[in-house]
Order: structure tokens, then C-alpha cells, then sequence
């Protein structure tokens, strides 16, 4: 990115599973442009970590640790951020996990746990987020971080996953409908495998080759393709752009 462009001067932006991964490198592009973040993960350790490497761009972002299936940290969490910076521009749904486990084989107890990071922790997130929005600009932008697999089903990824991907690609559709009068916009992103440590939860590391040819473009995603996507839905060149999900995934699904 131009070291000019410097789409998100004194936002604040809100991302959620941000001490690595994915979110690590959404935070960072959001820094790089002038953003000041507001950074959630459950790993203490990995937080602290990446506070200091995205401080080097955006001195005043803070972390906030807290496990997003509770809503009392959330709650806290987000009081917190509103004395911090008084509201929340732009919101990144990011934190997720991915268990591989065959549909016959999903306990309850680990269908609860997926629900409940990928789409509860969301959920829980976004009602805060978006009643701060309300309250103190009605306006703001909301990005969810779906996945292929919530539109085709998963290769690799157990059911539970694909399903609460799915869940989150039509909570953006329907936060984009009840939001829409009140300024704020929610969209969401469905990458294919991206080169994560999430490989290493679904063992798929030594795979990679046989993933990156799955796709059009035959490479797997980096952290930066679908950081990219992101910031565009949350700029303010994609305000007539709301309840979409832009696939970033080299092609392997066009729809
Ligand atoms: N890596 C991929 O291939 C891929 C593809 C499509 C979508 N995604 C999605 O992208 C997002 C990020 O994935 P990643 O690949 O960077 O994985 P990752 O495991 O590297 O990062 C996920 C982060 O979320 C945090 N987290 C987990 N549970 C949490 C909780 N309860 N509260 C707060 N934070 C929590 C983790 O501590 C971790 O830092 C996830 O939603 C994932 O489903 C990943």
C-alpha cells in the first residue's frame, strides 16, 4: 500500500482475534493507514506481542484481552474501548476457530464451542459495537470474516465450521437491512485457505500444494489478500456496498 494513502485517519477500528493471523495483519493495514486500533484476542501473550509490533505505526492502539463467548467480558470490553476512544468507527468480526472433525464424530460439546467463537462470539460483539455506533455517530462499517466453506460447504473444515461460516454471511445480510437507516454498512469476506496456523489446527500444513491448486490462481491466500478486501469494505469508497460478500479465494468459487 502507498505509504500516501492513508484512507483511516484517526478511526477507530475494532478488530477481534487480532494478536495473529488474519486479524494480525487486518490491524496492521488499518495502522499502516493512519487508524487507531483497538485490538481484542483471548491470548494475553500473543496480544502483547502484537500491540507492540502495531504501535510502530499507530502509537495510541490499545489491547483489550477478552473471550469473546462471554458477554460480560464483551460488555466490558466494549465500555472499556468507549472510555478509551469514545466510540468505534469501523468493526472486523475476525476471531474464529476451525476444527476438522468428520460430521459423524462432532460431539455437542464441540459444535457448542464452534457456534459459539464463530457465531455467538459475533453476535455478542456486533450488538455492543452497533448500539455504540448508534448512540454516538450513527454511522460505522461492520465486517464479517466468513469463509468459502459457508457458501460450498467445507473440504477440510468439519460441519459445524461451514455452518457458522454460513451464519455469519447472512448475520451480515441481515444487520445490513436493520442497520441501513442508521448509517452503518456490514458486509462480509469469504477467503479459501489462507497460510495461517489455522492449517495446522485442520492438519492440513503438509496439504498446501494440493490446496493452492484449488484454486484459479494457483496459490493459497496470504493474511494481506484478505486484509486488502477488507479495508476496501470498510473505506469510504464502498459506501453504497452493503450485504455482500467478496470471496477471496483466487478464483475458486466465482459467484
Ligand atoms: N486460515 C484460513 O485458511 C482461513 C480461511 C477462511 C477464513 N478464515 C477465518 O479467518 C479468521 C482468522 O483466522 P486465522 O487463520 O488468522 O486463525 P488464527 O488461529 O491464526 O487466529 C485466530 C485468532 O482468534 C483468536 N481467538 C480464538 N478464540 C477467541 C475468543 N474466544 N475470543 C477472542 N479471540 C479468540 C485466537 O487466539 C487467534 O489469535 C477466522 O475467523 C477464520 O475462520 C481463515
Amino acid at each position: 500500500m502507498d505509504s500516501q494513502c492513508r484512507r483511516f485517519e484517526n478511526k477507530v477500528v475494532f478488530v477481534t482475534g487480532a494478536a495473529k493471523g488474519i486479524g494480525f495483519a487486518i490491524a496492521t493495514a488499518f495502522a499502516k493507514e493512519g487508524a487507531i486500533l483497538a485490538v481484542n484476542d483471548i491470548s494475553e501473550e500473543n496480544l502483547r506481542n502484537a500491540l507492540s509490533m502495531i504501535r510502530q505505526y499507530s502509537p495510541s492502539s490499545v489491547s483489550y484481552r477478552a473471550d469473546i463467548t462471554k458477554s460480560n467480558e464483551v460488555a466490558k470490553m466494549v465500555d472499556k474501548i468507549e472510555k478509551d476512544f469514545q466510540s468505534i468507527d469501523i468493526l472486523i468480526n475476525n476471531a474464529g476457530i476451525a476444527l476438522p472433525t468428520g460430521f459423524l464424530n462432532i460431539s455437542e460439546q464441540e459444535w457448542d464451542r464452534v457456534m459459539s467463537v464463530n457465531l455467538k462470539g459475533a453476535f455478542l460483539v456486533s450488538q455492543r459495537v452497533i448500539s455504540l455506533m448508534i448512540r454516538t455517530k450513527r454511522k460505522g462499517k461492520v465486517v464479517m470474516m466468513g469463509s468459502l466453506s459457508g457458501k460450498m460447504g467445507g473440504v477440510a473444515t468439519g460441519m459445524h465450521y461451514s455452518v457458522s461460516k454460513g451464519g455469519l454471511i447472512v448475520m451480515a445480510r441481515q444487520m445490513a437491512r436493520e442497520f441501513a437507516s442508521s448509517g452503518i454498512n456490514v458486509n462480509a469476506v469469504a477467503p479459501s485457505f489462507a497460510d495461517t496456523d489455522m492449517l495446522k489446527d485442520l492438519k492440513l500444513e503438509t496439504k498446501k500444494d494440493e490446496l493452492a491448486k484449488m484454486n484459479v490462481i494457483p496459490r493459497l491466500a496470504t493474511p494481506d489478500d484478505i486484509a486488502n478486501a477488507v479495508l476496501f469494505l470498510s473505506a469510504d469508497g464502498s459506501s453504497f456496498i452493503t450485504g455482500e460478500t467478496i470471496n477471496v479465494a483466487g478464483g475458486r468459487l466465482m459467484d
